[in-house]
């Protein structure tokens, strides 16, 4: 679907709900299926991937029912079962990864696919470990498929070369089925959201710095709450600062910090962004925003920063061509391994609506402000992300621009393009 965008004149205002979080979604339904009894989730995403992981794991076994449009039921007696059907994972490089460390540990086999992109995409980051581990894995050539064959794992101290939720979350899925205790370590800090709701779950995990530690152990049913994700409210974020005459509210967000990059950026670039309310909810912490437009400076995105705003990059480099002078992103290699390779995407794009933009090894140097043209058509590489960020631009542009493959928005945030609505 080619979708067109017209610059916004009269400014963002309102009040919006973002919906729920991707990856906590991914991971409710992964352990309540492995934990014995029922679980009930509210406020599941209606995305595309988290829907991916669910029919996964109805196919291993799992009986789970929607009781509304975002309220799930999972009863389990614990444990998952072998599936008749080639399990797969479509776009969603977070089950993939996720489960490969589950299916590991089991006493059966199972056959891991994707589509074209997450077949391209690199598993030899968790087939190591998860070997180190016992594990008997073939792929082909360190991607998808993966054929797992489940053994008997023991545990391990892994020290990670990269920081990265999945592959972290991977080996410490692994470590609840080996024996001994499993550690974990990051050179910085990925989104923890694996640890704390394995924790709240009753899971024996501990966090000392930047490892994670796990025995094996048994999860226990919990009511579920998904809280707002940080990353769709990233593009609210970005349009509200950027569009003239913005002001918005965002309820329900996850404020975790492993996540809030995003907002000491906006702070570091002199935005206005003000945190309204905080509390807790099913071990996260969530709270509201108001975001203004303001004039904004460039500013350095680099070390310990990136994993809290790894997928909010594109739309960073959006709002880094309306801030006066240099913003520097790097240490993000990561960002070529994504739905696309991010750091490609993202230049070429930009760049055909006039931003100054270069890319570099590991990230991008955009020189600001500047204008944005329009009047051209714009590839999202199917990347929801890209797709997304894009059309934010398309905000501010002179004339209007079209992007291509627009429905892969739906990968994560089905409801985007209503909520723009709604405030515009
Ligand atoms: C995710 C972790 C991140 C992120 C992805 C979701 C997760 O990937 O980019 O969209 O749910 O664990 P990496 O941890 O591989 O950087």
């Amino acid at each position: 679907m080619i979708k067109n965008v017209s610059k916004n004149i009269g400014g963002l205002k309102g009040e919006i709900t973002i919906p729920a979080d991707k990856s906590i979604s991914h991971r409710t339904i992964m352990f309540s299926s492995l934990a014995k009894g029922k679980t009930i989730i509210n406020n599941f995403s209606s995305g595309q991937d988290p829907k991916t992981t669910l029919k996964l794991f109805q196919n291993l076994g799992i009986d789970i029912k929607y009781l509304s449009d975002s309220s799930i039921e999972v009863i389990s007696d614990g444990k998952i079962y072998p599936s008749n059907k080639i399990l797969d994972c479509g776009n969603s490089g977070t089950t993939m990864r996720l489960v490969s460390g589950i299916l590991s540990g089991q006493s059966f086999s199972s056959e891991l696919i994707g589509d074209s992109s997450l077949s391209k995409r690199p598993m030899k980051r968790i087939i190591e470990p998860l070997t180190q581990m016992g594990a008997e894995i073939s792929s082909v050539n360190g991607c998808a498929p993966l054929k797992i064959v489940g053994q008997k794992l023991s545990a391990i101290d892994y020290i990670s070369p990269i920081a990265s939720a999945q592959v972290k979350s991977c080996i410490l899925l692994a470590g609840l089925f080996a024996d001994g205790a499993t550690t974990v370590t990051e050179p910085n800090v990925s989104r923890n959201h694996t640890e704390l709701l394995l924790k709240y779950m009753g899971a024996d995990i501990s966090v000392n710095n930047n490892s994670v530690t796990i025995k094996q152990s048994k999860l226990k049913p919990q009511d579920i709450y998904v809280c707002g994700d940080i990353s769709s409210a990233a593009y609210f974020i970005a349009a509200a600062l950027i569009v003239p005459n913005s002001d918005v509210i965002i309820k329900n967000i996850g404020l975790n910090p492993t996540r809030t990059g995003i907002i000491d950026v906006v702070k570091a670039m002199g935005g206005s962004i003000e945190i309204l309310d905080k509390k807790e909810c099913s071990g996260e912490i969530i709270g509201d925003i108001r975001i203004k437009y303001s004039q904004l400076n460039g500013c350095e995105i680099s070390g310990e920063m990136i994993p809290r705003l790894i997928d909010e990059l594109p739309v960073i480099a959006v709002l880094a061509t309306q801030a006066n002078g240099t913003t520097v992103i790097k240490d993000a290699q990561d960002l070529r391994n994504k739905e696309s390779d991010r750091i490609k995407s993202t230049v070429s794009e930009l760049k055909k609506l006039g931003a100054d933009i270069e890319e570099t090894p590991d990230g991008f140097v955009v020189n600001g402000k500047t204008k944005l043209y329009g009047d051209i058509n714009l590839e999202s590489y199917q990347d929801h992300r890209l797709a997304m960020s894009l059309y934010v631009a398309g905000l501010i542009c002179e004339k209007d621009i079209s992007i291509n493959d627009f429905e892969w928005t739906n990968i994560s945030f089905p409801e985007f393009e209503e909520l723009f609505v709604k405030i515009s």
